[in-house]
């Protein structure tokens, strides 16, 4: 469906939970954030009548995210529910990784068509520094798994952050001259627990690009790589993989965005940035039918703002586990 700007909307990114099993510096403080209740969350079942309905609007891909999905009991199940949607024709998923190798057959079968991993160094002493509790082994061996089973394009997310990852940007470049990584770097946003601290730490983009450009010399521009969001890609000559930004904070990309969220409690929200959410949970639980869901999610699109207000002294003070990045 378009929406009143005429942004055609047809991604549905879905938190299925808000648990996660690291705890990244700039997402979470150390000891976590407070879960919601199981009773809040919805059911999978429950969430695939909303892609159901979802899909009668024109919704056609289909993302799961988190908080970490893969710690989500029963998950396949709702790959499977999805997969099994003639209407959708893309299924993927965002993870941490930890826990991919040892799911990754069983997503296949049930019909992950590909995956995006959040992977912010290759050391293995400063993975456990960033995420304070991850082990890198666990995420490469994913990684690993994910190229062998073809889950093509295969990408790794990288939050960039000043003074702790940012000597590893040219290594990061290297990986997708070597392999068939498309590369990530997505400005830190000041969500959660990095904020204010995230306005010092901030990289931008272009600055990335110049610091490549210096070390490898031209990148090729305006590649193309398969995928729903908002990343511009670059290439190194002769290279397997590509070199991706996410440029949320220095150039944003509100005039094509395509998508809307659905939170694990419930309520869908039109842009990441706005605290304007609408209630599906109620409705759900209260028996609406496919249509009123539909109706319920076209008024959603319908409160979509034209661009969001981050510059404008906008806050939210939950972190990105809770929103669903
Ligand atoms: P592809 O379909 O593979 O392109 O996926 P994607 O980039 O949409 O999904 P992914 O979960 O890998 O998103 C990577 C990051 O992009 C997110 O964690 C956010 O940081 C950022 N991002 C995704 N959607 C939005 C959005 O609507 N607004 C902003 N500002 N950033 C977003
Ligand atoms: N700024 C930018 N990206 C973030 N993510 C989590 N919090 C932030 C933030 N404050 C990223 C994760 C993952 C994706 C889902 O969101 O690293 O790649
Ligand atoms: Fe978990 Fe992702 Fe937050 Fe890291 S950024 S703690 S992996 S939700």
């Amino acid at each position: 469906m378009k929406d009143d700007f005429q942004r055609n909307i047809n991604y549905l990114r879905i938190s299925v939970t808000d648990r996660c099993n690291l705890r990244c510096v700039y997402c979470m403080p150390p000891a976590g954030v407070k879960h919601t209740p199981h009773r809040e969350i919805l059911s999978l079942e429950e969430i695939n009548r909303v892609v159901e309905a979802a899909s009668d609007i024109g919704i056609r891909k289909i993302r799961i995210t988190g908080g970490e999905p893969l710690v989500r009991k029963n998950i396949l199940r709702l790959f499977q529910a999805i997969a099994d949607n003639p209407a959708i024709d893309d299924l993927s998923l965002t993870t941490n990784g930890i826990l991919f190798a040892d799911m990754a057959n069983d997503l296949k079968k049930a019909g992950l068509k590909r995956v995006n991993f959040s992977l912010d160094s290759l050391e293995p002493e400063n993975f456990k520094h960033i995420t304070r509790i991850g082990k890198f082994s666990d995420v490469w061996r994913g990684i690993d798994k994910a190229l062998e089973l073809q889950l093509h394009p295969v990408k790794l997310n990288v939050v960039a952050v000043r003074g702790v990852n940012d000597h590893e940007f040219a290594d990061f470049a290297r990986l997708s001259r070597e392999l068939p990584l498309h590369i990530r770097f997505i400005e830190l946003m000041p969500i959660g627990e990095c904020n204010p601290w995230a306005v010092d730490n901030f990289i931008a983009a272009q600055e990335i690009i110049q610091r490549l450009q210096q070390e490898f010399g031209p990148l090729e521009t305006q590649i193309k790589v398969t995928g729903n969001g908002p990343a511009r890609y670059y290439r190194l000559p002769g290279a397997k993989g590509t070199i991706g930004f996410i440029t949320a904070m220095s150039e944003h990309f509100c005039s094509s965005c395509n998508r809307l969220r659905l939170t694990a409690n419930g309520r869908l929200r039109p842009c990441l940035y706005s605290n304007q959410e609408f209630d599906l949970k109620t409705p759900l639980r209260k028996g609406a039918t496919r249509q009123e869901l539909a109706a319920l999610i076209e008024e959603a699109i319908r409160h979509k703002p034209d661009r969001h207000h981050m510059h404008d002294g906008w806050r939210d003070h939950r972190v990105m586990s809770q929103i669903g990045g």
